[in-house]
């Protein structure tokens, strides 16, 4: 048994619903236009400087405020991973989302972006794409010190990419595009052609670059499924004894269409390898 069948499992025992889910997640690939020349990371250009709080870090166990071996360990196999799975394929972004809210996608696009900007050839840019809950920054102690210029402004036409993006001091290869305001029209937005724009600038920005999407949950809207052409591949969250076995069957089956690079299996109690953070494909 995998262990996300084995959480799923343990979901359905605690809410006593019986029989664990069936298949394992499978992907497809996806071919993608040619990325530009390589350059130099040392040369990226860098945005609003903004000071992460570490008390505030730590409240939310943030990377680099995380001390638990366990969990630093997953997280760093988590990016070994993906970066591997991302460089193999000349793919450069992915969406982090779920079933069901309240299962880590925040966390782990946060910690994952840390852990991305910690390996000296990689330049990481973390976007909040979650209109209906966003939650990035203040998870990074950041709502007070930022001009509250996020995402959405940029999407309706309010603020330049410029004004959107921040640079954490301490952090050289990591950027921010925070996001304040909720929207009734999120998917719409999502699928627009300002949306369009802010990807092909990331894009264009460096090529040896991973941008992170923290997005709702796929069973709560259509904005995933609105913005996955934009983007080359999807990072399930289950949450082990939240994640039930029947919203997890319907996830994957929205997500079928889509290139699933893999699933992170979050609030794991499994002891054996210390893992806290775990991926499985
Ligand atoms: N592995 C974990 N261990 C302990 N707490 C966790 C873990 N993962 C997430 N949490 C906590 O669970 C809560 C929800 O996490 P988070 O906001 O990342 O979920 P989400 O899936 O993004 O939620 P939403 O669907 O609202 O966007 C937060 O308080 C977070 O700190
Ligand atoms: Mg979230």
């Amino acid at each position: 048994m995998s262990i996300i069948e084995e959480a799923v499992r343990k979901t359905a025992e605690r809410y006593q619903r019986p029989a664990p889910m069936g298949q394992q997640p499978s992907g497809r690939p996806r071919l993608r236009r040619v990325p530009p020349p390589a350059t130099e990371t040392a040369n990226v250009r860098r945005f609003q400087p903004v000071t992460l709080d570490r008390a505030v870090l730590d409240d939310n166990s943030i990377l680099p405020q995380i001390t638990d071996p366990g969990a630093l360990r997953g997280y760093k196999i988590l990016r070994t991973r993906l970066l591997r799975r991302l460089e193999a394929n000349q793919w450069h972004s992915f969406a982090v989302t779920g079933a069901t809210p309240g299962e880590g996608k925040t966390l782990t696009s946060i910690n994952l972006a840390m852990a991305f900007a910690q390996d000296p050839n990689t330049w990481v840019v973390l976007v909040d794409l979650d209109l209906h809950r966003p939650k990035v920054a203040s998870y990074l102690g950041l709502n007070n010190s930022l001009g509250e210029r996020g995402l959405t402004d940029f999407l309706l036409g309010d603020a330049t990419f410029e004004q959107i993006m921040y640079s954490p001091a301490g952090m050289d290869r990591l950027a921010i595009i925070p996001n304040f305001q909720t929207v009734a029209n999120a998917s719409e937005l999502l699928a627009s052609p300002r949306m369009d724009e802010l990807v092909q600038t990331l894009e264009a920005e460096t090529p040896r670059r991973v941008v992170i999407f923290d997005m709702p949950p796929v069973l709560a809207s259509d904005d995933v499924l609105a913005f996955s052409p934009q983007v080359d591949g999807m990072l399930l969250v289950v949450a082990e004894g939240l994640t039930s076995r029947d919203s997890l069957k319907s996830a994957k089956s929205l997500l079928q269409e889509m290139n699933l690079l893999g699933v992170v299996l979050n609030r794991s109690e499994a002891q054996d390898d210390g893992a806290y953070y775990s991926y499985a494909r």
